[in-house]
């Protein structure tokens, strides 16, 4: 089978990798790729967003499935064109995915659905999402409607920060995606992610993972897109992995195709661990960033059939996935400026003699200018190691970023410490 893998960052990094691994797989394509999924294959230079460009080159390589990992490929429409051309295609429908590019479409969805979340208000104007504060208690959670790369949520101790928020939001801080707001009462707890896949009909619960998404040590600085992630996170029991898939997942699942949008794909449900159970942050419509890499460490089993399922139908005839008996940990290397202006270009050395056992360094934004590797992002390397423990994982990817030479990158050193109650490591 010929694959093309859609998406240039860390999590298709570690997709095409597992990919590349099956029986079933001759060839791995990746567009647009990045210098390390180079090394797995060829690599297009057509953009993930490019709908036409990805479907000529889907159609000129053969591709026998297509696997998409942005949620702006998805938005854009990716699936519905590769549909069309009829072209297995991973990734749900752009109606579908409004789970994710709409979170005012996912609240109003969730409330049709009986989905536990928070209780929200959705608001077009500044005036009426100022007078919508009122009605919540602090802190006030306010959303900008769109897809904002993960940044479009603020939450605003007092309501005088609110108040500034709600103006900052429908004064363009996020563009267009804030040309409407959701605000929402602020649930306490553990967030897990969950990934669940999905053939239009049946959902199986695909793996968790948590994710640091604050800059800086000690869960610190603003929201980025994910700096690190672990798994299997202890904070989330099986019996907990059950109760979110009967009364999150399946509902949304059953509602997407009750109102004519079958969901296919993998479904990730933030979730947050409240005391009355586990109730629904966001969807997303696609794999989660850095939480994929983690969970294409421990997966055991082949990828391929599953994603192949999900695309064609099929998937209830297939057993739930194995997982292999250790921990994974992810640290992302992100340029110094992230997640606000990162500097690029700058030179990153890898250790000629590669990294020891059970690490593997997934690439993200990275570039080779000259035929040495440089920044070319926020999010540069993921750095992930397996082992028995997480202690032991940790103490393995920390000794590979000991071994790679880039000043002007910064990464968090306590990934992990919900799982491991530990302070931040040294140097
Ligand atoms: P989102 O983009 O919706 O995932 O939100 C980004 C982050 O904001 C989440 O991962 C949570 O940490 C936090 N957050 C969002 N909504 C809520 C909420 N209702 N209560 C508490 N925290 C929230
Ligand atoms: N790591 C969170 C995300 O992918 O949205």
């Amino acid at each position: 089978m010929k694959i093309l893998v859609v998406g240039s960052g860390g999590r298709e990094h570690a997709l095409a990798w597992k990919i590349a691994q099956s029986p079933l797989v001759t060839s791995v394509v990746c567009a647009p790729g990045n210098p390390g999924m180079a090394a797995l294959g060829e690599v297009a230079a057509v953009a993930a967003v490019d709908v036409a460009g990805q479907v000529a080159l889907a159609k000129a390589m053969g591709a026998d499935l297509v696997v998409v990992g942005p949620d702006a490929a998805i938005a854009a429409g990716l699936s519905d064109a590769m549909d069309r051309a009829g072209i297995a295609c991973f990734a749900p429908s752009a109606a579908a995915g409004r789970i994710e590019s709409s979170k005012a479409f996912m609240k109003a969805f969730a409330s049709r659905h009986g989905i536990p979340t928070a209780a929200f208000e959705t608001v077009d104007d500044a005036a009426s999402a100022k007078a919508a504060l009122g009605r919540f208690a602090p802190p006030y959670v306010i959303k900008a409607d769109g897809l904002a790369a993960g940044k479009g949520v603020i939450i605003s101790p007092t309501l005088d920060e609110g108040r500034t928020a709600v103006d900052a939001i429908f004064g363009g801080q996020f563009g267009p995606a804030g040309a409407r707001v959701v605000i929402e009462e602020f649930m306490a707890g553990e967030e897990v992610s969950l990934f669940a896949l999905c053939d239009g009909a049946h959902a199986m619960a695909f793996g968790s993972a948590q994710d640091h998404k604050r800059a800086f040590d000690g869960d610190q600085g603003p929201n980025t897109g994910g700096m690190g992630a672990y798994a299997p996170a202890p904070a989330f029991s099986a019996a907990l992995e059950e109760a979110a898939m009967e009364q999150i997942v399946e509902p949304a699942i059953r509602g997407l195709a009750t109102e004519g949008a079958p969901y296919r794909g993998v479904v990730f449900a933030g979730l947050m661990l409240t005391n009355t159970g586990p109730r629904l942050v966001e969807f997303n419509a696609r794999f989660g960033d850095p939480e994929t890499q983690v969970l294409m460490m421990r997966l055991q089993s082949d990828l391929v059939p599953y994603l192949l399922a999900c695309a064609r139908g099929g998937l209830a005839a297939l057993p739930p996935p194995l997982w292999r008996d250790e921990a994974v940990i992810c640290v992302v290397l992100a340029a110094r400026g992230y997640p606000g202006g990162p500097v690029a270009g700058s030179a990153i050395t890898l250790p000629a003699s590669g990294f020891g056992e059970g690490v593997v360094v997934f690439h993200a934004g990275t570039a080779i200018a000259d035929g040495q590797l440089t920044a070319a992002g926020g999010r540069v390397l993921n750095v992930c190691a397996r082992a028995p423990s997480l202690a032991e994982a940790r103490a393995r990817a920390y000794e590979a970023i000991n071994q790679i030479v880039w000043p002007d990158g910064f990464h968090r050193r306590d990934i992990g410490w919900r799982a491991l109650e530990s302070g931040p490591l040294g140097e």
